[in-house]
């Protein structure tokens, strides 16, 4: 039974190409290192061109958006409290639970819309601080770090943040993308199909990596400490954070992009320096525990360094994951709604055959 459907082509996209022998992502006809410095408005309109009703330009998604996360703050006051007791993750969760699919504003610009507005208030509400509201006149990367951190976020900042939005924004039939595409089949509707995307995002051998890749990080501690570390969590079969993927088998091209960046906005630190020590040694010693299973740095281990450097809280780096992938799952959602037939694969039943009844 291939039980992770390895390799099980089950949907016609044009959205995006995961080609994991070479080691390419194309997005819309683009390899991704062509448009990763682009804003993220552009690629939603790039993503989205086609499957709505009527166009949209970037200048026009830029406004919606605005509008939009003024609609989506309009909505935290009444859940927020009942967040206090789950992890970020579930607290997004539970907030987007709130957005109904008979929602008035375009679903899709309300999803995109709704991801940042909320994970900023979980974010503060963890420090004990009062959600900030929206600048409608801001870009969606600009306004999420103002929400934030209280103030505006220097340019470089947006720049890297809007990079890594853009770099995982969409990335081929994952587990959250496929979740996504399997509900709106139903006809659930695009927010409902967004709320279950984000339940599968949340796990981490998906999109629940980038903080652990931290957790290990600190837990090695100094470049003594690297071989030894990562020895005795492959000795305990544990797996390393931010290395393998399902679908590539050399090194998750979104990795470089994000090394670029993490290096852009930490300069020549050590933290750097220090994580690239870890990545090699990492790739090395996975060779040797798996050697018939090519094991490379995926997107997670330098989303990881530039979520930090941004200052993003470690448990909300799920969430700002979020942030990018909901431009995809609405663009899926929205090529689903289209074909609008109903995914329903078949089983092998392997359980007791009925018992006979007794003859009376
Ligand atoms: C992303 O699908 C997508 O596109 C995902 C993603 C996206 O953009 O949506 O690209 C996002 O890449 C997230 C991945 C984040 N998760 C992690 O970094 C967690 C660590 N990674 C692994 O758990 C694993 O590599 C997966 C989950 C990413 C992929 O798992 P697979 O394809 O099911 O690989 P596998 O379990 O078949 O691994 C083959 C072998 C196994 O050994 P055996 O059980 O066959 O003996 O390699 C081992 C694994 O134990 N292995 C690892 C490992 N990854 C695989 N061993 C140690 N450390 C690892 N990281």
């Amino acid at each position: 039974m291939n039980h992770g459907l390895d390799d099980v082509v089950v949907a016609e996209t044009a959205l995006s190409h995961v080609d994991g022998a070479a080691g390419r992502l194309i997005v819309r006809g683009h390899e991704l290192e062509a448009i990763a410095d682009r804003r993220f408005e552009a690629l939603l309109a790039l993503l989205w061109d086609g499957l709505t009703p009527r166009p949209w330009t970037e200048q026009a998604i830029r406004m919606a958006l605005g509008v939009a996360r003024l609609v989506a703050f309009g909505r935290l006051a009444p859940a927020i409290a009942a967040t206090d007791r789950l992890s970020s993750v579930e607290a997004l969760r539970l907030l987007l639970a709130t957005l109904a699919d008979v929602d008035t504003a375009p679903h899709h610009i309300l999803a995109v819309a709704a991801v940042p507005v909320f994970a900023a208030a979980i974010a503060r509400r963890r420090d004990g601080h009062a959600p900030i509201m929206p600048d409608a006149r801001l870009g969606q990367a600009a306004d999420f770090l103002r929400m934030l951190h209280g103030e505006n976020a220097p340019a470089e900042h947006v720049r890297a943040l809007e990079t890594y939005l853009v770099t995982v924004a969409d990335h081929g039939l994952n587990a959250s993308t496929f979740t996504a595409r399997v509900i709106a089949s139903t006809r659930a509707g695009l927010l409902s199909s967004v709320v279950g995307a984000l339940c599968a995002l949340k796990g981490p051998l998906h999109g629940g990596a980038p903080g652990p890749v931290l957790d290990m990080l600190d837990a090695i501690g100094d470049f003594d400490n690297i071989r030894p570390w990562l020895e005795g969590a492959l000795a305990h079969e544990e797996r390393l954070m931010g290395f393998g993927h399902r679908v590539y088998r050399v090194r998750d091209p979104r990795a470089d992009v994000l090394k670029a960046t993490a290096s852009a906005l930490r300069g020549g630190s050590n933290r750097i320096r220090f994580a690239e020590a870890v990545e090699a040694e990492a790739i090395a010693l996975l060779a040797q525990h798996r050697p018939g299973r090519r094991l490379d740095t995926n997107v997670e281990f330098y989303t990881a360094l530039v979520l930090e450097a941004l200052a993003i809280p470690r448990d909300n780096f799920t969430n700002v994951f979020a942030m990018g992938r909901v431009a995809g799952w609405t663009a899926h959602v929205l090529e689903q709604e289209r074909i609008d037939r109903l995914i329903r694969p078949q089983s092998r039943y392997v359980g007791p055959a009925p018992r006979r009844p007794v003859a009376a």
